[in-house]
């Protein structure tokens, strides 16, 4: 039997993941770490926390796997996107990693896309300046913190953080490298003549490699540390999004994926290169190599309904706590009661601002239409149905762009709720499956990392032998109907509000 582990450096914890070729679940491993916010709109975290995470998940995998961890024939990686860390020339990490989620860029936004122009910027990178995209963070640095600019040598996503720690070497993976503004998309390579132009060092970013090629191998100190064997290859692995969707099977025209963890997903495989003029949703490389992939991102889907969870529901989590359930089954049980469009509440999901479609840093969160009648309930309900009018914004714009739509898979964490499914089919009005596999971006690398290390030829092989679907929700039109006359208003409460959330973000700040 060979092993891969996949290991997803996520935003609220590290977890690892060793999988047989067949696809089953041998191990897993699950450490946290928190997520810093200095200011109001900033998000941040240590890499020592992602690094020490890392160590203990492939420490635990191997105590799991016991004499079976000889087995293992390759490591793949994946990670939140976006987020920059800063090495000096020793490879020493000079300040904390500004994360995806972090809002503090949006002046740099501003100026990247007035020195090249916006049309021009899609163009070349086939995305707009976004405020948690990699290039204006390089700028915030050097305006704010130049001490800390001036001895930058090296700039790296967080997993390649880690694959830095776990190999020596600085490298990352197409679909990764796309979320930086600085890689040519179409060609899959570094844009250099823009890094030119924004007066970024192109030595500073790490060689691309396509998601299953190997870009190193376990050092014997980590392999002495951890017990997972020495040189054993690491893989380039994927972003979350592109390796979340190979773990999905979203490798083939047609099949797309809805996923609700702490942001929102619509994900769509695409043949070519297929573009969006107004940069609603990002196109990028995919982990499958030589194709590309198109999404929306909702920045605060399942971090909605965990704000919510909270913020006003202290009492279901203590009854949680006492019977040993889940305090979302309690807060959606209770939502259940509710009928569709909560009685006339409207939930805005823009807690951390908006990508997917506004892109608007400044916009908030917000109920509108309370009234003595609702209760903690509606709310709960207005939160889901909130999140999944965010990711019907998503999917209409991928539809208008004409990407085929034959079947949408439900994933993350809010896949898990039975009633937040019925409601995205029903918001959608399109069947939602689920898969065999509820591993998230993890089993995708593990999937990458089978065929690196050519147990499998393709990704899409390694997808069609371990994936398959196992249940479906089908819309039911009456609701559908309802839905439909609440996204008109869910998508007009934005409109009138969006003065008034710049207005507030100067009073704020
Ligand atoms: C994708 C994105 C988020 C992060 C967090 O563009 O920003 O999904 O990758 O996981």
């Amino acid at each position: 039997m060979s092993i891969t582990i996949g290991m997803d450096i996520g935003t609220s914890g590290t977890k690892a993941i060793a999988v047989d070729n067949h696809g089953t679940l041998l191990a897993s491993a699950l450490f946290e770490y928190p997520l810093i916010t200095p200011k109001p709109g900033w998000a941040e975290q240590n890499p020592e926390d992602w690094k020490s995470a890392a160590l203990h998940a492939l420490s635990s995998l191997a105590y799991q796997l016991g004499d079976r961890r000889h087995d293992v024939k390759a490591i793949g990686l994946t990670g939140q996107m976006h987020g920059s860390v800063f090495l000096d020339d020793n490879g020493q990490v000079l300040r904390p990693a500004i994360l995806w989620c972090d809002q503090r860029t949006a002046k740099q936004c501003d100026e990247i896309t007035e020195k090249i122009g916006a049309e021009k910027l899609i163009e070349m990178v086939c995305n707009p300046a976004l405020t948690g995209f990699t290039a204006p963070k390089i700028l915030w640095l050097r305006e704010n913190e130049p001490h800390h600019y001036e001895k930058t040598r090296a700039v790296l996503l967080p997993k390649d953080y880690i694959r830095y720690v776990l190999t020596g070497e600085y490298a990352t993976d197409v679909a990764d490298a796309s979320g930086t503004l600085l890689f040519d998309v179409k060609k899959r390579q570094w844009h250099r003549e823009l890094m030119q132009r924004l007066g970024i060092d192109p030595a500073w970013m790490p060689r691309a490699y396509e998601g299953p090629e190997v870009t190193g191998k376990l050092s014997p100190e980590i392999a002495e540390k951890t017990g997972i064997p020495a040189h054993t290859p690491v893989i380039a692995g994927g972003g979350d999004q592109a390796a979340g969707g190979v773990g999905c099977g979203i490798v083939k025209p047609g099949i797309i994926s809805c996923t609700v963890g702490t942001s929102g997903v619509v994900f769509a495989f695409s043949e070519k290169i297929t573009l969006d003029p107004k940069g609603r949703v990002h196109t990028f490389c995919h982990s499958v190599p030589g194709k590309w992939h198109v999404m929306g991102v909702m920045l605060s889907a399942g971090g909605s309904l965990r704000w919510f969870r909270d913020a006003l529901c202290a009492s279901e989590k203590a009854v949680a706590a006492e019977t040993g359930h889940d305090p979302y089954e309690y807060i959606t049980q209770a939502a259940g009661r509710i009928p569709a469009g909560a009685e006339g509440l409207l939930f805005l999901p823009y807690l951390t601002g908006e990508r997917t479609p506004h892109k608007d840093p400044f916009a908030r969160g917000a109920f509108i239409g309370l009234s003595l009648r609702h209760t903690r309930a509606h709310m709960a309900r207005a939160v889901l149905e909130g999140v999944a009018f965010g990711m019907r914004d998503s999917l209409e714009i991928i539809r208008e762009m004409g990407v085929p739509i034959r079947e949408v898979r439900a994933s993350g964490g809010g896949a898990r709720s039975v009633l937040w499914r019925q409601i995205q089919a029903d918001v959608n009005r399109t069947p939602l499956v689920t898969t065999n596999i509820d591993e998230g971006p993890a089993y995708g690398a593990a999937l990458l990392g089978m065929v690196g290390a050519g147990l499998y030829k393709s990704v899409e092989e390694a997808c069609d032998n371990t994936i398959h679907v196992e249940d479906m929700c089908t819309p039911d039109t009456q609701q559908s109907d309802v839905y439909d006359r609440w996204f008109v208003e869910y998508q007009r409460a934005y409109m009138a509000l969006a003065e008034g959330f710049r207005r507030a973000a100067a009073l704020t700040s």
